[in-house]
């Protein structure tokens, strides 16, 4: 998804901005821009297309010689193509029709076709295909001196999501910023103000962070801060202090972020366990989840929503609902939910499964079972997230700064933290203490199950080498593995460009087995299970046809012998067994996409966080 950073203080902006602009580049984008601000308020703007290193090389050659090499304020922004190609003329930031102004922003102005419309019928020139401009140019239309309240009017008649950074020629060292739907946070310097769409890019300089609401519109100079709400009333926001290590954002000498956040995985899950399994009395103690045990008793059902991993993430949790809960459980495409009119009412639970905590769809999703009268739960990696702000409530997975694409360990920490919700739902119903506790004690295995499996890396990239080629692979299983095989697939097509499907293992016999042709690689989910038999004979099936049966197999388990290649995953319970099961997925769909020579990090067509329909 798009980035942006703004800078306002004393040094020379553009190596603040660039630097901020690398550390966004994990969101996905395909063109970048920034305009710097000189003392005399006169406006410089250069924009690129493909990576920031390109915008980095024309900065340098432009400045060369220029006062703006010094320009003390700034603004900058990555592009992930919404309305209009990645193009030079697309990029951000765009101006105001008279150039007295520009901008950068994230989101989507949904009425712009109208807006600009009306501005063209006024004589306005555009010069883009883009949403932003018509935004630009409509602030130009009200700015008469006062940048805060031109982008207050002009905001008034915007609909959408909307996160922008300003700056105007005739206010030298203001930046006035506002968000609705797109996230902004302020970062408090010595003698300088930051703002970024996400803390990863303010880490460098500052910890003091203010997380800005939908509605507010802030006035940035170099030493103050001046917000108002959605009412425009002056409100004094919280300054946070950011917990992110600067060296979490590096790659810590993996050649990818994900190999890194794969290899995070015992660690990352050990934080989302941390303090919250009590194991004497066989139950999870989760404050977040901030309503009273006799209302989480009296819930009758739970419906899950996300979108792509944190969906399947919410299938397993399903399973775990009404395997250890006794509940009824029902997992939902966020984009579906919002739209359904869904029979949601007090007596449901909503659980916005997210890592990011800024999909649109997942967002919309918790809108609308709040306005429904359900009980909202987050489980939401970005702390300050708009869904976990949202939701006012919910467990936090504590993974830290997912970089890459590919999501690996927001994925484990969320089914950890929704295995631990059923716990304690379980033990606030008919799970009894003894079942509890060795729930529980199984949880707490989690750490070294995941280390057990990526000790496993070599034999796994092994197995990887020998399906590098294929173009086709389907995965299997059944109960709480077929979201693992719907993962599994997800992450090697989304990082190979390999065509991968997920299957339920029972449901390649009805149609799909037609695909197979000899050698085709068919991942089945065979660990220890009450169905292990049935997923057997369906792996069965599909070796009579010719294919390449890989399977995953738990340590010590009899049968499946037949396979071609056997990835072995540790022992234990089969719900927690989806996490490390997923986890050898994760290092198989790595190996093959680091052997086909892919854009591991940032592939193609994605973005980190859709924030948009
Ligand atoms: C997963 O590898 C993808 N990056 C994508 O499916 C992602 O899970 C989805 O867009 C939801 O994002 P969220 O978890 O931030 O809401």
């Amino acid at each position: 998804m798009c980035g942006i950073i703004g800078y306002v203080g004393r040094q020379p902006a553009a190596p603040i901005l660039l630097g901020g602009l690398r550390r966004l580049e994990y969101r996905g984008y395909d063109s970048a821009g920034l305009a710097l601000q000189a003392p005399s308020g006169r406006l410089t703007a250069i924009r690129a297309v493909g990576k920031v290193m390109h915008l980095t090389a024309k900065v340098t050659a432009e400045l060369a010689g220029t006062p703006e090499v010094a320009a003390p304020v700034g603004i900058a922004h990555t592009r992930w193509a919404t309305h209009g190609a990645p193009t030079e003329p697309n990029a951000h930031p765009h101006f105001s029709g008279d150039r007295r102004l520009c901008l950068v922003h994230n989101g989507i102005i949904e009425n712009y076709r109208a807006i600009r419309a009306r501005l063209e019928a006024k004589g306005h020139a555009f010069v883009s295909e883009t949403d932003t401009e018509a935004l630009a140019r409509l602030i130009g239309e009200h700015y008469q001196g006062d940048l805060r309240k031109a982008v207050g009017q002009a905001l008034a008649q915007v609909e959408g999501a909307y996160g922008i950074a300003v700056i105007a020629v005739d206010e030298p060292g203001v930046m006035v910023v506002a968000r609705k739907g797109s996230p902004l946070v302020l970062g408090l310097g010595e003698g300088e103000t930051l703002v970024a769409s996400d803390a990863a890019a303010l880490v460098a300089h500052t910890r003091r962070v203010i997380y800005l609401d939908d509605g507010d519109i802030a006035v940035v100079t170099a030493d103050r801060v001046d917000i108002r709400d959605r009412h425009d009333v002056v409100r004094e926001r919280e300054v946070a202090e950011l917990g992110l290590d600067p060296g979490a954002v590096e790659k810590g000498g993996y050649a990818h972020f994900m190999l890194k956040e794969i290899h995070e995985q015992p660690e990352s899950v050990r934080n989302a366990l941390r303090g919250r399994l009590d194991a004497e009395h066989g139950t999870a103690v989760l404050a977040g989840m901030g309503t009273s045990a006799r209302e989480l008793a009296e819930i009758q059902r739970i419906i899950l929503v996300g979108c792509g991993t944190s969906l399947h993430a919410g299938q397993v949790g399903e399973f775990a609902f009404e395997d250890w809960a006794d509940l009824n459980a029902e997992v939902q495409p966020a984009a579906e939910f919002r739209y359904r009119n869904p029979l949601v009412g007090s007596r449901d639970l909503v659980l916005a499964v997210s890592q990011s905590g800024e999909t649109a769809d997942t967002l919309a999703a918790v809108r609308e079972a709040k306005v429904k009268g359900a009980l909202v739960l987050g489980v939401v990696n970005v702390v300050g997230s708009t869904i976990a702000r949202e939701t006012g409530q919910g467990v936090f997975i504590h993974a830290g700064p997912e970089i890459s694409v590919a999501s690996t360990k927001a994925f484990t920490g969320q089914v950890a933290v929704l295995l631990l919700m059923a716990l304690r739902l379980g033990r606030g119903r008919r799970l009894s203490l003894e079942r509890g506790r060795a729930v529980a004690a199984e949880l707490a295995r989690l750490p070294e199950l995941i280390g057990q499996v990526l000790a496993q890396n070599d034999a796994i990239a092994a197995v990887a080498g020998r399906m590098a080629t294929a173009e086709h692979a389907y995965f299997l299983g059944r109960g709480p593995m077929h979201p693992v095989a719907l993962e599994g697939a997800l992450k090697l097509k989304e990082i190979s460009y390999v065509h991968a499907e997920g299957y339920h293992a029972a449901e390649m016999k009805h149609g799909p087995i037609a695909l197979l042709t000899p050698g085709t690689p068919v991942i089945v989910l065979a660990n220890r299970s009450p169905q292990w038999d049935k997923v057997w004979s369906n792996a069965e099936e599909c070796k009579a046809r010719g294919a390449r049966i890989i399977a995953v197999v738990s340590a010590g388990q009899v049968g499946g012998e037949q396979a071609d290649e056997r990835i072995v995953i540790p022992d234990c319970d089969p719900l927690v067994a989806t996490i490390p099961a997923a986890v050898a997925l994760q290092l198989l769909a790595y190996h093959v996409a680091r052997l086909r020579g892919c854009s591991i990090d940032q592939p193609r067509n994605l973005a980190k966080s859709v924030t948009v329909e």
